[in-house]
């Protein structure tokens, strides 16, 4: 039975340049689909997966993030005032304290540089990654199914998803040695391929269980495309020195860091809500019908 995971690194201290000016001021993880913010639904999911400690690695302008997480003493003593005592039901998360780290990546160097800021919280041992940016409706949440498949084959395991061959360039791709169609057995990987270079469809969406044997490949700090420190290339290295398996997981995903995903995703989300589905879908037909 391979180590367990318990602890999951959030990167987010991108700019989210994608989505201006919503994110001027507004950390992009705190963008809100319906009533909660990005990155609380990645959280969620990382907990749902059994992790135990978060560690965020986040930049200038973060700080929203920070105070998210914190317990808030004059808003909690607020509700309780107004009989309302259970934080859950109104969708607020409670971390034990101590179970939350923050860490400054200082440059905007790239994911790789970004998962190498957190090498010594994370320390010796196997550690998730979630990219807030991707939401992945799911009734079994994206990182628990990974973890499932990483019980049974160890070492690396990614969330895959198959793009159209004109967007490659936006994602890490697999090369693929062996695909029954949900579990792939990588043997390369490369990051944002041309088309006519790709060598799959099969891209890696934000969600990874990683070795830490990969920090000391980030360690050499090797510039990849974009001049940036990318983590699919230190993966790379690692390959042949532990498997390497992607999962087209079963669920929805959507990119919120572009407008139209993140649109879509607010829909779909709110359709899950039993208060606003029926209103909302009703609105929905009477605005498709006006057009
Ligand atoms: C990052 C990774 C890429 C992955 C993508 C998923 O790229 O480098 O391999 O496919 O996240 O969202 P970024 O979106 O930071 O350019």
């Amino acid at each position: 039975m391979p180590r367990p995971i318990k602890k999951a690194v959030f990167p987010v201290g991108g700019m989210g340049t994608r989505f201006l000016p919503a994110t001027k001021a507004t950390p992009k993880e705190m963008l809100t689909v319906v009533d909660k913010p990005l990155i609380q639904y990645a959280v969620e999911e990382a907990r749902a997966a059994g992790i135990e400690e978060f560690i965020f690695v986040t930049g200038r302008g973060k700080t929203a993030i920070e105070d998210h997480f914190d317990h808030s003493a004059e808003l909690e003593a607020l509700l309780a005032e107004r009989g309302q005592t259970d934080l859950e039901a109104l969708g607020m998360l409670r971390l034990p304290p101590g179970a939350v780290a923050y860490t400054r990546q200082q440059e905007p160097l790239g994911l790789g540089h970004a998962v190498w800021c957190a090498r010594h919280l994370v320390g010796d041992e196997p550690f998730a990654v979630l990219l807030a940016d991707e939401l992945v409706l799911a009734e079994t949440p994206c990182l628990a199914q990974l973890v499932t498949l990483y019980e049974r084959v160890g070492g690396c395991v990614f969330a895959l998803a198959d793009v159209p061959r004109e967007q490659t360039q936006r994602y890490g791709i697999v090369d693929i040695a062996r695909d029954d169609g949900q579990i792939i057995e990588i043997k390369g990987m490369v990051e944002k391929p041309r088309p006519e270079q790709a060598p799959s469809t099969a891209s890696i969406i934000g969600r990874y269980i990683l070795q830490p044997a990969v920090f000391a490949e980030l360690d050499r700090k090797e510039r990849g495309i974009g001049g940036e420190i990318q983590l699919t290339d230190s993966l790379a290295r690692l390959l042949g020195a532990m498997p390497f398996h992607g999962l087209r997981f079963t669920g929805q995903r959507f990119d919120c860091g572009s407008k139209l995903g993140f649109l879509k995703a607010t829909l779909a989300y709110a359709m899950k809500r039993p208060e606003l589905r029926d209103e909302l879908s009703a609105y929905l037909n009477d605005l498709t019908r006006a057009l």
